[in-house]
């Protein structure tokens, strides 16, 4: 299981993305960056972040670790932001904590290289996930101690909003066109080559324990909690398995990183 704290102190909302996750502190005198239970998109999100957290690590590709995080809500109580209010107030309980890296710089591709290696294995990763949240826009990677590290993975798995079609999403292809490491050369299929292997239904059932229940109770068309982390297992497996066929690296969209130079994008041009 994972490990478990309690917040002692809100310090302050994180409002870069749409999700509004907090920086808290704890009883284990960690600080931590908490999603919480009530946020929008709910439960499925924090599933998803355990999910894909515990999968990442366990491939050896740089993810903050995961604590089960209570929370009582006085602990915002004197938080003037009503957006705030309302969100701890919905999330009294459990929610998600993800170990805050002081100091650390958002990703940008202009002063950051990549290597096309490391670039493959978080390209085929979120590939395996269904990342649709790691695009230049809004990257979703740290630089901290200066290694890259994946943060966000709130919008992967989507086919768990629809079970009924999961296995078929299983087959989906993935666009990285607009990857924000698709100007490094991602090497996929070299990545799929050392990690596909290793995506064994062992391990995804090992990932998916880590998944609470309380996260996973009363979904429809399921016997309990372990039946559903045994449908996502299904379908992971299954996806690792050809999904670094189905990864395509066209043009970026218009107002995409274009005007990175070309050294950087690897498209020609003089090393300005
Ligand atoms: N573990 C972390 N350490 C340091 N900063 C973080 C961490 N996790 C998130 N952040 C910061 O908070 C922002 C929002 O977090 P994120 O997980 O992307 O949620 P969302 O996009 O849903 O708001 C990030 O863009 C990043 O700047
Ligand atoms: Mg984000």
């Amino acid at each position: 299981m994972l490990p478990e704290v309690t917040a002692t102190r809100y310090v302050t909302p994180l409002r870069e993305g749409g999700s509004l996750p907090g920086l808290v502190e704890a009883d284990d005198l960690g600080t931590y960056v908490m999603k919480f239970v009530g946020a929008g998109q709910g439960r499925k999100t924090l599933v998803a972040e355990v999910l894909c957290g515990r999968l990442a690590l366990r491939l050896g590709l740089r993810v903050p670790a995961l604590v089960r995080a209570w929370l009582d809500p006085v602990i915002g109580l004197s938080e003037p932001d009503e957006e705030v209010q309302a969100l701890l107030k919905g999330s009294g309980g459990l929610n998600l904590g993800m170990d805050f890296l002081p100091g650390s710089l958002g990703f940008d591709p202009l002063a950051y290289q990549v290597s096309s290696e490391e670039a493959g294995r978080v390209v085929w990763f979120d590939a395996l996930v269904g990342n649709v949240d790691r695009s230049w826009r809004n990257p979703n990677m740290l630089v901290w101690h200066g290694d890259l590290w994946l943060i966000d993975h709130g919008a992967t798995l989507v086919f768990h909003h629809n079970w009924p079609t999961a296995r078929a999403a299983a087959e989906r292809p993935y666009d990285a066109s607009d990857h924000a490491l698709a100007p490094f050369a991602p090497r996929t299929e070299e990545a799929a080559a050392e990690l596909a292997p290793r995506v064994t239904e062992e391990l995804l059932s090992e990932c998916a324990a880590e998944i609470p229940d309380e996260w996973l109770a009363d979904e429809p068309g399921f016997a309990g909690p372990d039946a559903v982390r045994a449908a996502y297992t299904e379908v992971l497996a299954s996806r690792a398995r050809t999904i670094h066929e189905r990864i395509t690296l066209g043009e970026p969209s218009k107002d995409g990183p274009s005007q990175a130079p070309g050294w950087l994008t690897g498209k020609g041009g003089d090393a300005k």
